[in-house]
């Protein structure tokens, strides 16, 4: 029998769209990362032209409305000349539009954001950056490999206000081996003094085949969860003194300024993704991009796609709306809940009531979401609550 659709489906696929660009170029790897790039600079040019093909032959996959937001990851989009950054924005306003208003994001290092990069960011239709900081410091920034030091993190973030930059955010990673609640208080302060308007804070995740694995299997570093916790907790309380919404798990935003394009990806609307690795969603389907950049260029020259897909079922994307609602300070409604089927709502109903007499789950008069001192676990709690 066909699967009846929700009517959460229905409202994601008719509310605006967003299109994610993954670009996998970086400098260097940084130890932590298991994200896809390659550190060649061979196939960049190659690159742009793949993905402006790539978003031709699979204009279909959105509804013909304009975009809502564009956001350009990585990988390191700010290794890209910003000509074909531009030359990626007009091929998606030509198969799409873009909405007037639209959040055009582009992630950038700061050794990369220099006057003469700046200048021109200002002038093309980026009007967001997403600033890999990670840390103030040095050591911690050589520690991590990371290609730039703390001093361009400081001068980029002191000369953005000058080519026009007010809508900005920046990424930092805590919980790193060593680091004491001291240090990382002391980057929050140096957060303070820039009157950031949205931040990423993570916590440092050991992700297997990393030189972060390798060195924390030799014994070379140790990484405490109760360190991360204890970062989270005063995180929560620098974010609460100084203004900042703790509208998702690891995001901090000053009011009217949430990041929109990432809300595509926890509220459940549609989004695009293009480039290797880069994942798609239209509330029915979700597909990938090959994570090699020759097998996506190879495929992309024959005119063809290199992705794998599924047909999501009603079970995964009860699963997937528990783990990205959850990690949401708005939490779950009623109403979401309500448009699955009833043997999903009755799965709800008991399993809910242990984590509301836990207190790990609290019900408001909308919905349910988790109270601030359990939403460090909210991942776990979330799997908790899986229909399987
Ligand atoms: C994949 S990077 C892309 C942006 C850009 N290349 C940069 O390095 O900032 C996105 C963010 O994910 C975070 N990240 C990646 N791997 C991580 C890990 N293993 N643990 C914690 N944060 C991680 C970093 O904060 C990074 O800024
Ligand atoms: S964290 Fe960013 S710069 Fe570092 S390897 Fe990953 S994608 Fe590249």
């Amino acid at each position: 029998m066909k699967e009846p659709l929700s009517e959460f489906f229905y409202q994601s696929f008719h509310s605006l769209a967003g299109a994610y660009i993954h670009i996998p170029f970086c400098k260097q790897a940084c130890i932590y990362c298991d994200f896809h790039f390659s550190t060649l600079e061979k196939d960049r040019g190659a690159m742009t032209m793949a993905i402006i093909k790539e978003a031709q032959l699979r204009k279909d996959f959105l509804p013909q409305q304009a975009l809502k937001s564009i956001y350009f990851g990585g990988g390191t989009p700010s290794v890209v000349p910003i000509a074909d950054i531009e030359k990626i924005i007009e091929a998606l306003d030509n198969l799409y539009g873009i909405d007037a208003s639209a959040e055009i994001t582009l992630e950038a290092n700061p050794d990369d954001l220099n006057e003469a990069y700046l200048t021109e960011l200002s002038r093309s239709p980026v009007n967001r950056l997403s600033i890999g900081i990670q840390s103030f410091k040095e050591a911690d920034l050589s520690f991590m490999n990371r290609a730039h030091s703390a001093k361009e993190a400081i001068g980029c973030l002191e000369s953005l206000a000058k080519y026009g930059f007010d809508n900005y955010s920046i990424d930092l990673i805590y919980g790193l081996p060593n680091q004491s609640p001291e240090d990382w208080l002391w980057q929050m302060e140096h957060l303070k003094t820039f009157d950031i308007p949205h931040f990423s804070a993570y916590a440092l995740t050991v992700e297997s085949k990393t030189k972060l694995a390798y060195l924390q299997a030799k014994g070379a570093v140790e990484l405490k969860d109760e360190n991360a916790a204890k970062h989270f907790e005063l995180l929560q309380d620098f974010a609460k003194k100084e203004g900042y919404e703790h509208y998702e798990l690891s995001n901090f935003a000053r009011p009217g300024k949430r990041a929109v394009h990432n809300g595509s990806y926890w509220e459940g609307t549609a989004y695009l993704g293009l480039g290797p690795s880069a994942h798609s969603y239209n509330g029915k389907e979700r597909s990938w991009n090959v994570a090699n950049n020759a097998l996506y260029l190879k495929a992309l020259e024959q005119d063809g796609l290199a992705l794998e897909k599924e047909i999501l079922e009603e079970k995964d994307r009860f699963n997937e709306m528990l783990m990205t609602r959850l990690r949401l300070l708005e939490g779950i409604s009623e109403r979401e809940i309500n448009s699955f089927s009833p043997v999903f709502q009755r799965h709800w109903l008991k399993e809910s009531r242990k984590l509301l007499a836990t207190g790990k789950l609290v019900q408001f008069s909308e919905g349910y979401r988790i109270p601030s001192e359990w939403r460090f676990f909210s991942d776990g709690i979330a799997a908790d609550l899986f229909y399987t």
